[in-house]
């Protein structure tokens, strides 16, 4: 295998809270073990084009604390292309890069996994999604401060849900995933979660609200947006139509959920998974997303971690159930 001299990061896909922070352990870990570092914009759409910068110490000053990404993100159609994959190595090979750590999710190292198949490149990956659906790491980088930007607005909902009396349907974020509504909706106290894991539907909800407290004056119900019941404002419209004395509001949080201040947490996830990866590059890793299971570094084949599913405790359901009483 031939020496690693010049290491390429990028970030890729929705941005994370912490991507910074990783960006930041990615170089400075890099410069520690003398190797050269080539910042890659705009994701796989930024490699195809040729958008490479070479990386040092103070290019990575003051960004720890920063939300979004310095390097910028995107989601690249052409890189699923063979032409475009092709281009996208011929660009690294002009600007003599001859490994890559790729921050991102799902789309990140399905890409990394096919360019890693057909090109002879080290290709890493670190987790950056709010999501935290992806095998191989306990959590990603971005899910904690995600979280609690979601807690601290639904606190605020409460505030106003409780002097109106009112019923209110948070929608929250993940994609394909109810992770960020599960926790935040313990963390809020939430009434109910509707997640796409549980194949959750409005008659369970339904039972949820007729079985809780009827004296209580505020209520949230949590709905991630990838549940299969059709949205808040479909939920909504169905709870109006059952319980037409109910005053009830829809909030969407959004994209507020991607942005701020990453959490302490999330900058040591960042900064513990960027070392690991320049390192094992060095070692001789390649084809693996780098993540923290049971607080260890781990080492998980792309394939394994994009591929299977992401379970639901189900514990942590069961104390949605419980303390909502
Ligand atoms: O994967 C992160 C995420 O924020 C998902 O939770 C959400 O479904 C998606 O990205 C939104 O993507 P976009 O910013 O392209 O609208």
């Amino acid at each position: 295998m031939a020496q690693i001299k010049n290491i390429g990061v990028f970030t890729s896909g929705g941005d994370a809270p912490g991507m910074n922070a990783a960006i930041r352990a990615v170089v400075r870990t890099a410069l520690y073990y003398n190797l050269e570092v080539t910042g890659i914009r705009r994701g796989y759409e930024g490699m195809i084009k040729g958008e490479m910068i070479p990386m040092d110490r103070k290019s990575v000053s003051n960004i720890i604390q920063r939300g979004g990404t310095i390097l910028k993100t995107a989601r690249s159609d052409d890189f699923r292309t063979p032409e475009g994959r092709q281009k996208a190595y011929d660009q690294l090979k002009a600007h003599n890069v001859d490994a890559l750590i790729g921050i991102g999710g799902d789309g990140t190292f399905t890409g990394a996994r096919v360019f890693s198949e057909e090109f002879d490149i080290p290709i890493l990956g670190l987790p950056g999604t709010i999501d935290n659906d992806l095998q191989g790491t306990d959590y990603t980088i971005g899910y904690d401060t995600a979280i609690n930007t979601v807690i601290d607005a639904v606190d605020k909902i409460r505030d106003t849900a409780e002097s109106h009396d009112r019923l209110f349907i948070v929608e929250v974020m993940g994609r394909d995933s109810g992770l960020i509504a599960l926790r935040t909706g313990i963390a809020a106290g939430a009434e109910a979660i509707l997640i796409p894991e549980t194949k959750s539907n409005t008659t369970a909800l339904f039972d949820r609200l007729e079985r809780g407290r009827k004296d209580k004056s505020s209520k949230i119900v949590i709905v991630a947006e990838a549940e299969e019941a059709g949205g808040a404002f479909e939920i909504a419209r169905q709870v109006k139509e059952k319980y037409p004395n109910y005053d009830t509001r829809i909030s969407i949080l959004g994209h507020i959920q991607r942005g701020g201040r990453p959490s302490c947490m999330d900058r040591v996830l960042a900064s513990r998974v960027g070392v690991a990866a320049v390192e094992g590059l060095l070692a001789g890793k390649r084809g693996d997303l780098v993540g923290v299971i049971n607080n260890e570094i781990a080492f998980t084949p792309f394939d394994h971690a994009i591929k299977h599913h992401v379970d639901i405790n189900p514990n942590l359901l069961k104390i949605v159930e419980i303390l909502s009483l």
